[in-house]
């Protein structure tokens, strides 16, 4: 295990995921983590984040002193090497300008962590301040035109500082200063993969339910269905899975749930088809809000009569994922839109929470997916809200308009899939707004509704850009529509980003 401790840089999950890359397992963890909680991990070696403060600043992040003391190999990345420096008795100063972008790394004395690298080599630089000189027993290993201390080390104590970022893919060789660091001065051994993942995680979790029985609230997504499968794995049928159809489900959804999980994987399932009770609910209701609000209420509801029925349950699973873990409690986000957690926890029941996906970025979940036999469309399946189609029509909710809505949105899927891009997208979907417009089909005149076709990028759906489709997939997108979907006569494409849009309309 190795432990990056978080000064709250904009590369940092990066770094998480790189070690982990080189297989092997880390965990990230806020900078003041008291000393004796870091040294009970028995990391074999630490890294410190870069982060956006100047070690002079007053409220400049420290580590505990005694850290350097412990004998375990220290990376500090950026201010993690200023920060380094400033306590350990070099000189750091402001530089003239804030060096940003690509620089030529040249390596000055030969040393473990430049092994086998040539020089000089490129570097993404990205700070304020630098070393102007090293603390006591360290020695210079690297520097740029201007960075005169671009890479120092201790040998004897193992740290080692880096003023470039190793972690972003602009410094090319970056991976491979890494593995150095981990292979050769921490002697990391490499062998955490999915596999070891999975055999400890099904340890873990037999050992921690014992005889007991746990519950877990299957949407069809990703994260819960990996969730269940891997304690499924662990536990047999002593896992009880509920799958609440609400209606507002894509076409083909529900199908492939139970297809899934009850005939495939023979898990124990519990399908509840909740549409009428749903719809009655939603009849008549308009605002965005009170929809999602009464969707939530209703599922927590349906849920909870399911798990009564079951009787003595002591745990819920959960597919909390790590980048979930690291932002909470840093996040103090405005609610621009109460979004309802499908599974939320019904907080009379009690139960204790399985997160067996809790230490997993999401793309490492979708390997796990992968290896847990999951097909590809549930692994590589796009993020779909919780209210589902409810808040892709706007206004009232009716049979008719989630027909059309379903159908349309199948086949921007489809299509989006031919193309090949379906997995380069974030989100692409269908949007029913509650309007007609004026068209013309063969010789007489339509009264329609138009269908609006939304495609963003993003990497975690914070902001977003709406996706740059070729005019051919468009074209095949709004053909199909107008010809195959009664009730549609116009197809527009939604070009806002977000912000100041969102994702979805409602
Ligand atoms: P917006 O529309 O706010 O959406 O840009 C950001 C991401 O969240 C998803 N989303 C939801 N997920 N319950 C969910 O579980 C919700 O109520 C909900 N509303 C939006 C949305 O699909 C996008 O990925």
């Amino acid at each position: 295990l190795v432990v990056v401790l978080d000064f709250g840089g904009q590369y940092n999950q990066l770094i998480a995921r790189r070690i982990r890359e080189a297989n092997v397992f880390c965990e990230m963890l806020p900078y003041n983590t008291p000393l004796e909680e870091i040294l009970a991990k028995k990391p074999k070696g630490i890294i410190f984040s870069g982060g956006p403060c100047s070690v002079y600043g007053t409220e400049a992040p420290r580590c505990d002193h005694r850290l350097f003391d412990a004998g375990i190999p220290i990376l500090g990345i950026c201010y993690g090497m200023q920060l380094m420096a400033h306590q350990l008795g070099g000189k750091v100063d402001r530089a003239a300008a804030h060096e940003y972008g690509k620089a030529e790394l040249m390596v000055l004395k030969e040393n473990a962590l430049f092994k086998g690298l040539p020089s000089p080599m490129q570097v993404w630089m990205s700070h304020g301040d630098y070393i102007t000189s090293p603390p006591p027993g360290f020695e210079i290993l690297a520097r740029t035109g201007h960075t005169p201390v671009a890479a120092m080390a201790d040998p004897k104590r193992k740290l080692y500082g880096v003023q470039f970022h190793p972690e972003v893919r602009h410094t090319p060789l970056g991976q491979e200063m890494l593995k150095n660091f981990l292979f050769e001065v921490c002697g990391c051994s490499g062998g955490w993969t999915m596999t070891s993942f999975i055999e400890k995680q099904v340890e873990v979790i037999r050992r921690e339910v014992g005889d007991k029985r746990v519950l877990c609230a299957l949407s069809g997504g990703v994260d819960s269905s990996v969730a269940a499968v891997l304690v499924h794995r662990a536990i047999g049928d002593q896992l009880v899975c509920v799958f609440v159809n609400h209606g507002l489900l894509r076409q083909g959804e529900a199908e492939q749930v139970q297809r899934t999980f009850s005939e495939r994987f023979n898990m124990n399932l519990i399908y509840v088809d909740a549409e009428e009770r749903f719809l009655n609910r939603l009849r008549g209701v308009t605002d965005p809000e009170r929809k999602r609000k009464i969707i939530g209420e209703e599922f927590i509801r349906v849920f909870e009569e399911e798990a009564r029925k079951l009787g003595e349950i002591e745990y819920l699973v959960q597919g909390t994922l790590y980048s979930d873990v690291i932002e909470s409690g840093t996040q103090t986000a405005a609610l621009i839109k109460s979004h309802h957690n499908v599974g939320g926890l019904p907080e009379d029941m009690e139960l204790k929470l399985i997160e067996p996906l809790r230490l997993l970025f999401k793309d490492e979940v979708r390997q796990l997916g992968t290896e847990l036999g999951l097909p590809d469309e549930i692994v590589w399946r796009q993020p779909f809200p919780g209210p589902g189609l409810a808040v892709r029509i706007l206004g009232e909710v009716t049979r008719e308009k989630l027909e059309i809505v379903r159908k349309a949105d199948a086949i921007v899927r489809e299509e989006i899939k031919k193309a090949g891009l379906y997995r380069d997208i974030w989100q692409s979907f269908a949007v029913l707004p509650s309007m007609k417009s004026v068209g013309v089909m063969g010789d007489g005149r339509t009264y329609a509704y138009p269908i609006v076709v939304r495609a963003v990028t993003s990497d975690d759906a914070m902001t977003a850009d709406w996706a740059r489709l070729p005019y051919e997939t468009l074209e095949r997108i709004s053909n199909r529509i107008v010809n195959e979907v009664p009730g549609v006569n116009r197809v527009v494409y939604d070009i806002t980003s977000k912000p100041p849009a969102t994702i979805e309309w409602e």
